[in-house]
């Protein structure tokens, strides 16, 4: 069954001559328990896509399905909702909250969520990402990578069934890059989660079930449709 599926997908932003193809008709199957990496260059599109997959933008054409629903025609309320409950975010820029410490940061969107926190768990996922002597810290008191560590601990706190990383270990070292990869891994496998992941890192998207290839807003090969597929 996929999990996340898109269709003839474009997003294109400006007009005339500004006009960009930041997408240009991407079809993308992702089965669910997945581990995919997005590959490309700068601009490419890749963030483009990981935003239209979790319904964060609006495609200018063709669809997206989550669990085989069209989220394109979710109102914003519900989008919202749908959102919260099924995907977890590690956007590039971490979109911290500035006035909560470490910790409320990481249970905000259980706490938005009406949920109770599984406290054993979000202890756990602090511990692996180092962050347990940082709990009580402002986001403006941490390192870049610190503040990239708390964002994948809020992504992965609520145990969403989708998890949608961009760039989640461009700031780290390659030590704890491996090691944030092995959580995204290993609570990927226990909760079932479909994992898609940006990275520029060759090594990194190794380490992926599957490497998707970006540019100019297209496919350009794709290690796990049906084979390898190259444009
Ligand atoms: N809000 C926007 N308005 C206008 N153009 C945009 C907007 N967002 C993205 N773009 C353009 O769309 C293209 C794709 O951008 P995107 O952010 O998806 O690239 P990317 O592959 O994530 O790049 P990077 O690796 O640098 O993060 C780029 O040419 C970018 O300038
Ligand atoms: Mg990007």
């Amino acid at each position: 069954m996929n999990v996340l599926s898109t269709q003839n997908l474009k997003k294109y932003y400006g007009n005339g001559e500004n006009l960009v193809k930041a997408l240009d008709g991407v079809n993308l199957d992702v089965e669910r328990g997945e581990f995919a990496a997005i590959v490309g260059t700068s601009g490419s599109g890749k963030s483009t896509l990981l935003h239209m997959l979790g319904g964060l933008d609006r495609p200018t054409e063709g669809k997206v399905y989550v669990d085989g629903k069209d989220i394109s025609d979710l109102k914003d309320d519900a989008l919202c909702v749908f959102r919260r409950r099924k995907i977890g975010f590690v956007f590039q820029s971490y979109n911290l909250v500035p006035v909560l410490n470490v910790y409320e940061n990481i249970v905000l969107p259980i706490e938005l969520d009406g949920n109770t926190v599984d406290k054993n768990y979000v202890e756990q996922v602090i511990v692996v990402l180092g962050l347990s002597d940082r709990i009580h810290r402002l986001p403006s008191q941490l390192s870049g990578g610190q503040q990239q560590r708390v964002a994948i601990a809020r992504a992965l706190a609520a145990k969403p069934a989708i998890l949608l990383a961009d760039e989640p270990t461009g700031n780290l070292d390659s030590r704890t890059s491996q090691d944030v990869l092995g959580l995204l891994k290993v609570t990927g496998e226990r909760f079932g989660q479909t994992i898609v992941m940006i990275t520029h890192n060759e090594e990194i998207a190794q380490t992926a079930d599957r490497i998707i290839r970006i540019e100019d807003g297209r496919i350009k090969s794709d290690s796990g449709r049906g084979g390898d597929y190259h444009a």
